[in-house]
């Protein structure tokens, strides 16, 4: 028997297969949502011979994709996809995303912009009406990170945003490391009031290699609810 947060993963993961289609070549998102995804495509292929190519988003994704015995390749073989369906931290009603909780970020953008449709599963928690309450994942270069942290710090006084506090994410005592070797700038803003020029200024700060805000990126948006209900935003 499934808790309410599993079954409201699960039955936003279940309805993005509806958008599958045999031939097609699709990224598979990173976390727990994405988990749900790649098991139902896994289902399908088994079951129903569903065929398809996938590119994984983060070693993890790789691994469990593997675990599950769907294909997947490199993005440089396929260069471009038809789909990828990923889960989020936070989705507002314009379809913007805060991701990187996970601290999949950098890989996961390059995916998703790489492909035709994206598509955001997520349970009813992860639905806001503005972004910013989830501390938002800013990928930096390991070199000079303290300087850089300075620098985020300064452009943030100039922003649209109610917190100013950045905090290095650790894993025990060492930096967490992304699958790249970068390590994450967690910025606890509370309230982003533009999420596109944050964005846009983020990254240019030489050590900033990529922030977790997706803009104009996500296609529609399947929350589930602990009632297996889903909502469609697109
Ligand atoms: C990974 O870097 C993130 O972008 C994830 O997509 C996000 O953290 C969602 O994870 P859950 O589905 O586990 O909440």
């Amino acid at each position: 028997e499934l808790t309410p947060i599993d079954r409201a993963k699960f039955v936003a993961a279940k309805q993005a297969t509806e958008y599958l289609e045999s031939g097609m070549k699709v990224g598979l998102g990173t976390g727990s949502t994405a988990a749900w995804f790649a098991q139902c495509v896994g289902e399908l292929v088994r079951e129903e011979g569903l065929d398809v190519t996938c590119v994984a988003t983060s070693k993890e994704t790789a691994m469990l994709a593997q675990q599950i015995g769907l294909k997947t390749v490199a993005l440089e073989e396929v260069k471009w996809l038809d789909l990828t369906v990923d889960g989020a931290d936070e989705v507002d009603e314009s379809l913007a995303l805060i991701k990187g909780g996970g601290g999949a970020l950098l890989r996961e953008k390059i995916v998703a912009t790489a492909s035709e449709r994206m598509i955001v599963i997520a349970d009813a928690s992860k639905s806001v009406a503005d972004l910013g309450k989830f501390p938002l994942p800013v990928e930096v270069v390991p070199f000079g990170v303290a300087v850089t942290k300075n620098l985020i710090s300064e452009m943030l006084n100039s922003m649209d945003v109610l917190g100013r506090e950045i905090t290095l994410r650790m894993q025990g005592d060492e930096p967490f490391v992304t699958d790249e070797g970068n390590f994450i700038l967690d910025l606890h803003l509370r309230h982003i009031g533009a999420p596109r020029q944050l964005g846009l200024v983020l990254n240019q700060i030489p050590g900033v290699v990529e922030n977790g805000l997706f803009i104009d990126i996500c296609d529609m948006a399947i929350v589930g609810h602990g009632d297996g209900k889903v909502t469609v935003r697109d």
